[in-house]
């Protein structure tokens, strides 16, 4: 599986280190191309030699090889591999390629990378728990990075805690099913709604909700890492596409939301609809800033909007595949089964606002995916890339 593929292997400061070789071996024993990029600290803990005796490659450190003046292209690099691997990524290493501070060949090779990125942090219990550690790899996790989270136990310090990294083998495996996974869902094309929409009252005021559209973007990036063509159908967020192979379609209201679904809905083999997709419209919105005027108060009128999910499951044909989601705070387990088969749907993603860090806004959640043949599955609270996963998963499994 890994034979042929082209990965770069990058190598930061850290006693981790040592354990890159054993992954590098592993890499090379299954066919793998690798080109190691290492830092020049993390030639403190390992030498380039072993390096690229193991790889059989010269081992890139500089920008410019120094004996011959040869100049190291990182863009080369980047458009070369088809994975780069991160490991050990130490604090100072994950603070950079957060930021973008371009000063050694590792971080211009992760920033001109067009493949995936995999990152295994390794550090001191105390730097993994640090805020800015902890945000930065938030930060790389929004920017598509997968990252294998540290491990606990004893650490090169003797402190026993959170921060050890992945060992060699299971970051290998997360490598062979990766590539074994990228082209699940090759040639298909994959309908997504996401984020909240916005109704207006007037130009200047809107209904809207808290949907971070977090949720569907995520699904949008899984769904093309698995090789799909994927179509995001947007409503207002602040949250942005990672993959190329995502084409989003920005839209405000729940109308617009529909006419962009239909538009694409045919030529699609799998819809999901994640948008939390406002109930009504206003009927008496108003072309011009509504004033406030006497003491006379303007009566809005709610008109009822159209339901995207089950328009499309009303028109849809054997082939496809259409998934929703429920929000709830009461019958939740009830209230999703109906919605699933009122809405014609495959499959649906129960998210209960009764869960802590789940839900709108947040970065992780808590999902039970309830099928239409009655099989159901609860999952435990986490980040939501990996609930799309999840999902994904139990759409190739079950329909594909
Ligand atoms: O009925 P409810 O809004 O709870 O249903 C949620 C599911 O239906 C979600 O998948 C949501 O995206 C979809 N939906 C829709 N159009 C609406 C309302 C909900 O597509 N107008």
């Amino acid at each position: 599986m890994l034979k042929g593929k082209h990965i770069i292997l990058g190598i930061s400061g850290g006693i981790a280190a040592y354990k890159s070789v054993t992954l590098l071996r592993l890499l090379v024993k299954a066919g793998a191309e690798v080109q190691v990029v290492i830092t020049p600290n993390g030639k403190e803990f390992i030498t380039p030699v072993t390096l690229s005796a193991l790889s059989g490659k010269p081992v890139i450190c500089d920008f410019f090889t120094a004996n011959t003046g040869t100049w190291n292209s990182h863009v080369d690099l980047g458009l070369w591999a088809d994975l780069m691997v991160i490991a050990p990524a130490t604090a100072s290493t994950l603070a950079k390629m957060a930021h973008g501070v371009a000063d050694n060949m590792l971080i211009t090779t992760y920033l001109s990378a067009k493949c995936q990125v995999m990152i295994a942090p390794a550090m001191d219990l105390d730097m993994y728990r640090h805020p800015s550690t902890k945000h930065n790899l938030e930060l790389l996790q929004q920017y598509g990075n997968l990252i294998l989270e540290a491990e606990s136990g004893e650490l090169a310090s003797h402190l026993v805690g959170k921060g050890r990294m992945e060992e060699p083998e299971t970051i290998f495996n997360r490598i062979e099913e990766f590539f074994s996974n990228s082209n699940q869902l090759a040639g298909k094309r994959v309908l997504i709604t996401a984020g909240p929409t916005y109704e207006r009252i007037d130009p200047v005021r809107f209904i809207g909700n808290f949907s971070s559209g977090k949720m569907g973007y995520s699904l949008a990036d899984e769904c093309a890492r698995r090789g799909a063509e994927v179509v995001l159908v947007s409503g207002p967020v602040s949250v942005s596409a990672n993959s190329p192979a995502v084409k989003v379609l920005k839209v405000e209201s729940a109308k617009e939301m529909l006419e962009q679904c239909l538009l694409n809905f045919s030529t699609c083999d799998i819809a999901i609809m994640c948008a939390a997709v406002a109930d009504y419209h206003v009927k008496n919105s108003c072309d011009h800033k509504i004033k406030r005027e006497n003491d006379e108060i303007p009566q809005i009128v709610l008109e009822k909007n159209p339901d995207i999910a089950a328009t499309l499951g009303k028109i849809k044909k054997q082939d496809q595949i259409t998934v929703g989601f429920a929000l709830e705070t009461n019958n939740e387990l009830s209230n999703a089964k109906s919605k699933l088969l009122r809405k014609n749907l495959d499959m649906i993603v129960l998210n209960s606002l009764n869960d802590k860090n789940s839900g709108f806004g947040t970065d992780n959640n808590t999902v039970t995916i309830i099928q239409s043949n009655g099989e159901m599955l609860h999952y435990d609270n986490k980040p939501k890339i990996e609930v799309a996963k999840d999902i994904v998963d139990t759409i190739i499994d079950n329909y594909l």
